[in-house]
């Protein structure tokens, strides 16, 4: 068993979510649409209507919610600003009603004993930039800065923990490359040029938060890591197992890091030099004050013949014959020991804050209760993993759940079940499930 008193006092725990996924209310007080809301709609057919336009309805609910939250004994909550609701049109004026909102929500954590922690992207971009390009367009980085600084003025006063982006891999990858997430644009003439604005607005983010913030904020990144391994032996298998670091782990990190693109397994990706500028060089790497960890899974990588440039292709866990969640995901808590310890070990990162974690399996609300002891097991596995790590010296400060209740998982809609809180969508109610219960008295010291 793993208890909270294994844990630092001060080490923060809570609960992870993000606008798009919960807020709802996607043209409620002026908001401009975001890449999300367009994406879902040009799917609507497909998608038999999903999307985030209503979710779990948090921008009208939030005092709820944040009631429960504190209820619960949750004393920390990691969530995003929607770019769109703030500056409508991405650059240009702002919408005064949408920075209220997030005024409002900030005091309501205050006042509920909540600590805030605010991501500024978490992949909603403003859908009028898209129509400029989007991230593939370098305009992207002085829009992102002057969004970073009217949020950072305004709240600044009283958030003290931020993070600039959300996983860049997942939402240059899925968003500019593979296309299953917005924008929906695929190939290395989007995703080049996508992936080095990504990585430099990390560093025009850190930058601004750091000019506008008051001495004392914490500011941070967040990067999606996974735990790779070959599948068997064979030299082949280990080659495409190197190519999988790159693209899941390293591209992102290592230039924030001063160790610029890692490119000796993946001369592909050697193409991101023409989107370079003189300078740039300098300007990618950034001393964060922490870096978030987003971490869920192993995956198994063998050499495929068949899969363009990376040569490789992941195992589903099912052909393995190993527990997996309803995303395909392993259930290999070891993932986060191993991953903590190489941030720590082989990168020497300073300050860790495992910023999502958690797993969606199929919950049935029954007779007004959801009994999912597989989530609670997937949590308590994974905080044995994290102390054990922490025991081991790793310099880690704080862990989120992904996530509060259950929200709109992008290109997978409302099936999969994230939630510590049940959400039933038709009536907008919160059931707290089985595992939150558990969260609860763990966070309490039971
Ligand atoms: C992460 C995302 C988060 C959520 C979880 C399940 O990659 O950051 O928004 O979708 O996965």
């Amino acid at each position: 068993m793993v208890y909270r008193t294994q844990f630092p006092p001060e080490f923060a725990f809570g609960v992870s979510a993000a606008a798009y996924q919960t807020e709802g209310a996607y043209n409620q007080d002026g908001k401009g649409p975001s890449i999300w809301d367009d994406f879902c709609h040009r799917n609507r057919r497909r998608w038999r209507g999903e999307s985030g336009a209503t979710a779990c309805d948090f921008y009208n609910r939030y005092p709820q919610d944040l009631a429960l939250m504190a209820q619960m004994g949750i004393g920390n909550f990691r969530t995003s600003v929607a770019w769109s609701r703030v500056l409508p049109e991405g650059s240009g004026p702002v919408n005064q009603a949408g920075l209220d909102y997030y005024d409002r929500l900030v005091d309501t954590c205050l006042a509920r004993g909540i600590t805030p922690w605010l991501t500024l992207y978490h992949w909603d971009l403003p859908l009028a930039l898209e129509r400029k390009g989007g991230w593939a367009n370098r305009a992207v980085l002085p829009a992102f800065e002057r969004f970073a600084e009217v949020v950072a003025r305004r709240l600044g006063d009283r958030v003290r923990h931020w993070m600039v982006l959300n996983e860049p891999m997942v939402f240059a990858g899925a968003g500019y490359f593979l296309g299953f997430h917005a924008p929906g644009r695929r190939g290395f003439g989007s995703f080049l040029p996508a992936a080095h604005h990504a990585t430099m607005a990390m560093g025009v983010g850190g930058r601004v938060l750091r000019a506008c913030l008051p001495a004392g904020a914490r500011i941070g990144t967040t990067f999606s890591q996974a735990w790779v391994e070959p599948y068997g032996t064979d030299d082949r298998h280990n080659q495409a197992a190197m190519r999988a670091e790159v693209i899941l782990n390293r591209f992102f990190l290592e230039p924030v890091l001063g160790l610029g693109y890692p490119l000796e397994h993946t001369p592909v990706l050697q193409k991101i030099y023409k989107y370079h500028l003189a300078g740039d060089e300098g300007l990618l790497p950034f001393d964060f004050d922490f870096l978030g960890m987003q971490l869920y899974t192993r995956e198994v990588v063998r050499h495929s013949f068949w899969t363009p440039y990376a040569k490789a292709k992941i195992v589903h866990p099912a052909k393995r014959g190993v527990p997996h969640t309803v995303m395909g995901w392993e259930v290999y808590p070891e993932a986060l020991y191993q991953m903590l310890h190489r941030w720590h070990a082989h990168y020497g990162i300073k300050r860790i804050v495992v910023t999502e974690n958690g797993a969606a399996f199929p919950d049935q609300l029954q007779a007004g209760r959801v009994n999912d002891p597989e989530r609670t097991a997937y949590l308590q596995s994974h905080l044995a993993q994290l102390q054990r790590a922490v025991a081991a010296g790793a310099p880690v400060e704080g862990y989120f759940v992904w996530t509060f209740t259950d929200n709109f998982e992008w290109a997978h809609r409302f099936a999969p079940r994230f939630g510590l809180v049940y959400t039933d969508y038709a009536t907008q109610e919160r059931i707290v499930k089985d595992s939150g219960h558990w969260y609860a008295g763990f966070l309490a010291g039971a």
